[in-house]
């Protein structure tokens, strides 16, 4: 782990951002004001900034779409039945895959659903499934109805990991434990990559080797690691993932998904899928024939046209991912959520107001951090937001605070700690 030796000052805050080659990335960015001031945004967790470029990337297809209607899925230099191609590069460096692994489509949960559709196939023997407890809501509900379509009980077959008593986060050991305990039983292990509530991210390597040694397969919602930590799907063997754009993404509300399906399954017709015509083989997707023959790779789930106008957005955001440079953001990411850690250790010491329950390792994190709010509850929240903080709130009792290394500098995290230290005057 990087020792670092931060200051509490705006002068030291200052000369942090001076010497961040990453820090004009922020005006590339456009940031909400509250009470006529510019946020300190911290919310890239849930919501990412605005690209100034998407507007650009809008327009182009908009004018597209008015000067060529129906003929721009054919032509002029970025034809809509190719669409989908430009994003690949950039997803695929994005979440560690080769470019034929991942595709952009539909969104998350969706692509939950079907990707369960080729990758749980419950037998009488092995049916288990492993998830963290407390997942986020959109994952429980998608395997409580996965597995009550298959006609079992979800009490019996979902097991719910939950922290040891008395810690806040889970123990690889005791994944990799329960993993080897259900042994045979164990159909897939299906979880966060990195948690929503918590912030931690998990060894996703060593769980699918781990999941693999029973003959079980590994899948992760990257809902929140995507373009927040550093991924190595293709390496680690993980089987398949499926994750957003629109939050440490960020491609616009609601915007379109990706998918990551490692190349072993690539050709593999035979698995159960739903089809659609934009899977089916691209030489022949116009003959409007009989008989679904999947595309290579990850393409090969897809089902429906390309949002064209969504993905332009997405791409806009894209771009500037791989201008930054993954291991570039990652690097600034470590130190910008060190800082933040920091300072808040350093000013809310003993107030006993919170606890910072992410993990302190930043192996085990991305940028976010998770407050277990003790005293005041909601209103220190409320309080920090008067101030001009954009966290966010959830419950029962989480502030999370994400500083992105795209468009975040040191000095916001000083500017959040200087109401920090104001806030603690009334809650402590
Ligand atoms: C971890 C996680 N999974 C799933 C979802 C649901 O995403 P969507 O509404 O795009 O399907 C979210 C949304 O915030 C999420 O955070």
């Amino acid at each position: 782990m990087t020792s670092y030796h931060f200051q509490y000052t705006e002068s030291f805050a200052r000369e942090l951002d001076e010497k961040d080659s990453l820090s004009h990335f922020r005006y590339r960015f456009h940031f909400p004001k509250l009470n006529g001031k510019e946020a300190i945004y911290f919310c890239g967790n849930s919501l990412g900034l605005q690209p100034k470029s998407v507007k650009d990337h809008l327009e182009k297809e908009l004018n597209n779409w008015a000067d060529l209607a129906v003929d721009g899925h054919f032509h002029g230099e970025d034809a809509w039945f190719h669409v989908r191609k430009k994003s690949k590069p950039a997803l695929a460096e994005i979440v560690g895959a080769h470019e034929h692994e991942v595709v952009a489509m539909n969104n998350l949960s969706v692509n939950l659903h079907l990707l369960m559709v080729s990758f749980y196939q419950p037998t009488a023997e092995r049916y288990k499934i492993i998830v963290e407890a407390g997942a986020f809501p959109s994952d429980q509900y998608m395997l409580e109805t996965q597995i009550k379509f298959h006609g079992l009980d979800p009490e019996k077959t979902l097991i719910e990991l939950s922290p040891r008593a008395g810690e806040h986060t889970l123990r690889t050991e005791d994944i990799i434990a329960e993993i080897q305990k259900q042994g045979d039983s164990l159909a897939m292990v299906n979880m966060a990559g990195l948690q929503y509530y918590t912030g931690q991210l998990f060894d996703m390597k060593a769980i699918t080797a781990a999941a693999h040694s029973v003959g079980a397969l590994a899948g992760f919602d990257l809902a929140h690691a995507a373009g927040n930590a550093a991924l190595k799907l293709h390496d680690w063997d993980v089987d398949f993932a499926t994750w957003c754009s629109y939050k440490y993404l960020n491609s616009g509300p609601g915007n379109i998904s990706g998918i990551f399906v490692h190349e072993r399954f690539a050709e593999r017709a035979d698995l159960p899928r739903f089809g659609g015509w934009w899977g089916h083989d691209e030489g022949e997707r116009f003959r409007m024939e009989k008989g679904f023959v999947p595309m290579f790779g990850a393409d090969g789930w897809q089902l429906a046209n390309t949002d064209v106008l969504g993905l332009a957005a997405h791409q806009a955001s894209l771009d500037i991912f791989q201008e930054a440079g993954i291991e570039n953001l990652r690097a600034k990411s470590e130190k910008l959520t060190a800082y933040l850690e920091f300072l808040i250790r350093e000013i809310s010491g003993e107030s006993g107001v919170l606890e910072i329950i992410t993990p302190k390792n930043p192996a085990e994190r991305g940028c976010q951090l998770s407050l277990l709010i003790h005293r005041g509850g909601k209103a220190v929240f409320d309080e920090w937001y008067q101030h001009g903080v954009v966290g966010d709130w959830r419950n029962p009792n989480v502030i999370r605070l994400a500083p992105t290394p795209l468009y975040n500098s040191f000095l916001d995290v000083f500017r959040f700690a200087q109401i920090l230290e104001q806030s603690l005057k009334k809650f402590a």
